[in-house]
């Protein structure tokens, strides 16, 4: 059966250059890989009088993590804020992280695609991200690196992919992670 993988987005903007990116990668990936992208825009700020102390988690937090569970890999599309990632993106790698000890994250394998319109590709925020991983525990595709900058030049007048050239490397990127998930999945 195809591995589903969680998309996680972290731009909340409608025209996000990284949700377009997103569609491409998705309509270029093999069949052994489905795709369910997980919206993080809802999710309160992580505060752990929310949960903790006889609280009940709010619900977006609930569901968010249960759909992180349930998906055998993970795929993060990253813009750069101040050469770091979004607030949105870092508030859902904490909500799913808690409670402690029952990190959704730990063991599901990553890959870390950043997206910039300037000329670095976004690397502050893939970077910032990676070191995310390390401590989450997830097994981080290494190579290739996924650094889109230009990114809005890439793209025509319809919003669609128009550079071969990177057409051909996200291609290898996304093939080579189908290959990272059927080597690291836990399940
Ligand atoms: C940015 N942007 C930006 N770009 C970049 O390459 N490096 C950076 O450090 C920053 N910093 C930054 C901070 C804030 C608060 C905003 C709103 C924007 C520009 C950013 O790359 C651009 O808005 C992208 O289009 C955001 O990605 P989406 O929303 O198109 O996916």
């Amino acid at each position: 059966p195809a591995k589903k993988i969680a998309v996680v987005i972290g731009s909340l903007r409608k025209d996000s250059l990284n949700r377009k990116f997103a569609h491409e990668i998705i309509a270029l990936a093999p069949p052994s890989l489905e795709f369910e992208i997980v919206e993080i825009g809802e999710l309160a700020i992580y505060n752990q009088d929310l949960e903790e102390n006889g609280a009940t988690a709010p619900q977006a937090w609930t569901h968010f993590r249960q759909r992180i569970k349930d998906a055998d890999g993970v795929l993060f599309f990253t813009p750069e804020y101040n050469r770091s990632i979004p607030a949105p993106l870092k508030n859902a790698i904490d909500v799913g992280s808690r409670p402690y000890g029952s990190s959704v994250w730990s063991g599901k394998p990553a890959g870390i695609v950043s997206i910039s319109p300037g000329a670095t590709g976004a690397f502050g925020a893939n970077h910032h991200l990676r070191q995310c991983t390390v401590f989450l525990d997830m097994p981080l595709l290494q190579q290739p690196e996924a650094y889109i900058g230009g990114a809005a030049n890439l793209l025509g007048a319809d919003g669609k992919l128009n550079n071969d050239s990177t057409k051909q490397f996200l291609k290898k990127f996304i093939d080579t992670y189908a290959t990272w998930v059927e080597t690291n999945a836990r399940k």
